[in-house]
């Protein structure tokens, strides 16, 4: 039975469709096809789930340790890319929309190379700019960091010291950190490329993060080349010691639960 039949059938009034019946099965045709052409062309919802934080000052706020220039194609495309590749794992992954990015990080072992890399690639960089602060804005170690500093590493020179070192040796790309241990105590370590001390993998030194150095070239190389050694000394003028106070009282805090 047809469709126009069919209407046929279910009415016995007047029959309003009778003409467009007599137009012919063309006209209907024309219809479905322009119609699924609209709801093709409609916007589709964002599957986005993870967003670019905006960097907490200019740009350029960071000069002359880190330029501008450097600042804007690492936060506009590097983390930016980051963001969009670990969005795009989501629809094989889609547990991924669930869960905020720090828990990620500490069950990054169920996932592949792609969903490790953007990820950690995301969580390194939005913490790496908080961690920063124009040369002058960014206060000194709290009482109970310099305390804990002190009985870490000695002095607080002793304990840059081991960090240049972590960040300096670092071999290729990755990160160096201080971190707040499971104990509560501090330590230094390093990691390859975007892994850091909260995944669970195998070789990293596992722990809260307080602060962070990029030690990848795309972090320096356009105003220091290969001269790694000074960017990380340079970098030392614009750390943010009260978001890395913050964050040593949170990781307190968080072990005393
Ligand atoms: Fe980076």
């Amino acid at each position: 039975m047809g469709w126009c039949s069919c209407l046929s059938a279910l009415s016995r009034g007047p029959r309003p469709w009778a003409g467009f019946c007599r137009g012919s099965w063309l006209s209907l045709l024309v219809y479905i096809v322009v119609g699924f052409g609209t709801l093709q062309a409609a916007p589709m919802p964002a599957a986005a789930e993870f967003s670019l934080p905006s960097l907490p000052y200019s740009a350029n706020a960071l000069e002359p340790a880190v330029d501008g220039r450097t600042m804007n194609i690492h936060h506009d495309r590097h983390h930016a890319a980051y963001v969009a590749n670990l969005n795009a794992q989501i629809p094989s992954f889609p547990k991924l929309a669930s869960l905020d990015l720090t828990t990620l990080q500490g069950s990054i072992s169920k996932y592949p190379a792609a969903v490790r890399n953007n990820g950690g690639g995301h969580y390194n960089h939005s913490l790496f700019w908080t961690v920063m602060a124009p040369a002058g804005k960014g206060g000194k170690p709290s009482l109970t960091l310099t305390k804990a500093i002190k009985a870490g590493f000695g002095s607080q020179d002793a304990m840059q010291q081991q960090f240049n070192q972590a960040a300096t040796s670092r071999f290729g790309s990755g990160w160096a950190w201080l971190i707040v241990k499971p104990d509560g105590t501090l330590a230094i370590t390093s990691t390859a490329n975007q892994d850091n001390p909260l995944m669970d993998l195998p070789g990293i030194e596992r722990g809260t993060p307080i602060l962070a150095l990029d030690v990848w070239e795309h972090a320096y190389y356009l105003k220091y080349q290969n001269r790694r050694p000074e960017y990380i000394s340079a970098w030392w003028d614009v750390v943010n010691w009260n978001d890395v106070n913050r964050r040593y009282a949170a990781a307190q805090s968080a072990k005393r639960v």
